[in-house]
């Protein structure tokens, strides 16, 4: 048999461990694997970048973080645009039939998981396996790298603590989430943030600041605001898609935490810092939950190439890794419920997410 693999979309923790447990698994029950390993995503299957890789490649990797094959953004919706002549879809297609492959493991978040499954429609004999720091991929619970990701968040913010707690300031500090808020949501309790700024919840500027005076004047010296990274007031929220991209252009490149610091110093009396945890989010070992749900991911991916059931991607329900097609998940995206149990149990705790109640 021979498999083609390959890594897509912004990297997190345990896609090795993940392509470990896949490759390992195949290897037990297949003779004579074959595996081609596609460069940096889908643009290593486009333009025929790749190596051959032995099994030994996969054994040490459990550990290692980012991606040995690489990765890159290739953005669905640029997938069938025909740039310079050059037709991504057919060439990715070529590649595959010219290299015999019997089948193709993508390891991707939403935009990749499209790609994957406008490949299977094309006729290929294509798997998924869900990554994403975000955790925002609908039909799964879990994506593996999310654990990995709250574990650094929430140390971010609890380090953070300290120093705000040192000099009485206040700290807005970036959380990556761009479109959902599940990493904040969850760094944020963890870590015992006074507020929490998700997309999904818009904050009002104004209340923020009546949070705040009220409890500087119940005596609390310092403050600690988690905010995703696309976090949006009231206002904002209510603008078309197009209105708000100018909003965050005219930010020219700082990010909406400033933004927000912005606003706070002028309704506030306390020193404001800002801070941005950043992409060490995805970076560095992976933690041990995520070690162990990119094996279940990855052995129940070789199941599916084993036998045959193309065109799905294992995912995490309940405590079960089930699996179900590419195409329940293609395109969607799974939100923090702005009313759910997380979001109503940290309100319990007078954790403020920005908003009147
Ligand atoms: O998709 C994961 C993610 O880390 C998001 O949380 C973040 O918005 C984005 O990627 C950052 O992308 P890039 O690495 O391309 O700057």
């Amino acid at each position: 048999m021979k498999l083609g693999i390959l890594t897509s979309g912004g990297d997190c923790q345990a896609l090795n461990a993940t392509m470990r447990a896949l490759v390992l698994t195949l290897d037990q029950k297949i003779k004579n694997l074959e595996i081609i390993g596609f460069l940096d995503g889908y643009k290593g299957l486009m333009y025929g970048q790749y190596k051959e890789m032995s099994v030994d490649d996969f054994k040490d990797i459990l550990n290692a973080g980012g991606t040995i094959l690489g990765s890159s953004r290739c953005p669905f919706k640029k997938m069938r645009v025909i740039e310079n002549g050059f037709d991504k879809v057919a060439a990715m297609k070529k590649i595959y039939k010219d290299l015999k492959l019997d089948c193709l493991a993508v390891l991707g978040g939403n935009g990749s998981l499209k790609s994957a499954n406008m490949l299977y429609e094309e006729g290929l004999n294509v798997i998924g396996l869900p990554k994403t720091i975000d955790n925002d991929t609908w039909g799964t619970d879990y994506t593996f790298g999310f654990q990995s990701a709250i574990d650094i968040a929430s140390t971010y913010l609890e380090q953070i603590k300290t120093t705000a707690a040192s000099h009485s300031r206040l700290f807005v500090v970036e959380i990556m989430g761009h479109k959902v808020g599940h990493i904040c949501l969850h760094a944020g309790i963890a870590s015992g943030a006074d507020m929490i700024l998700l997309p999904e919840i818009p904050y009002d500027i104004k209340a923020m600041a009546e949070f705040i005076r009220k409890k500087q004047e119940a005596g609390q010296k310092y403050f600690v605001i988690a905010c995703a990274e696309g976090a949006l007031s009231v206002d904002e929220a209510m603008l078309s898609k197009k209105q708000y991209k100018r909003v965050v252009a005219a930010r020219e490149g700082k990010s909406v935490a400033f933004d927000i610091a912005d606003q706070l110093k002028k309704l506030v009396d306390m020193e404001t810092r800002v801070s941005c945890c950043g992409h060490v989010q995805r970076g560095g070992t992976p933690c041990a939950y995520d070690k162990l749900m990119a094996t279940r991911f990855g052995v129940e991916g070789a199941k599916l190439i084993m036998n045959k059931d193309f065109g799905k991607l294992p995912v995490l329900r309940g405590n079960e890794v089930i699996s179900i097609p590419l195409i329940e998940t293609a395109g969607f995206l799974k939100y923090v419920d702005a009313h759910g149990e997380l979001v109503e149990m940290a309100r319990s705790l007078g954790v403020s997410f920005g908003n009147k109640i």
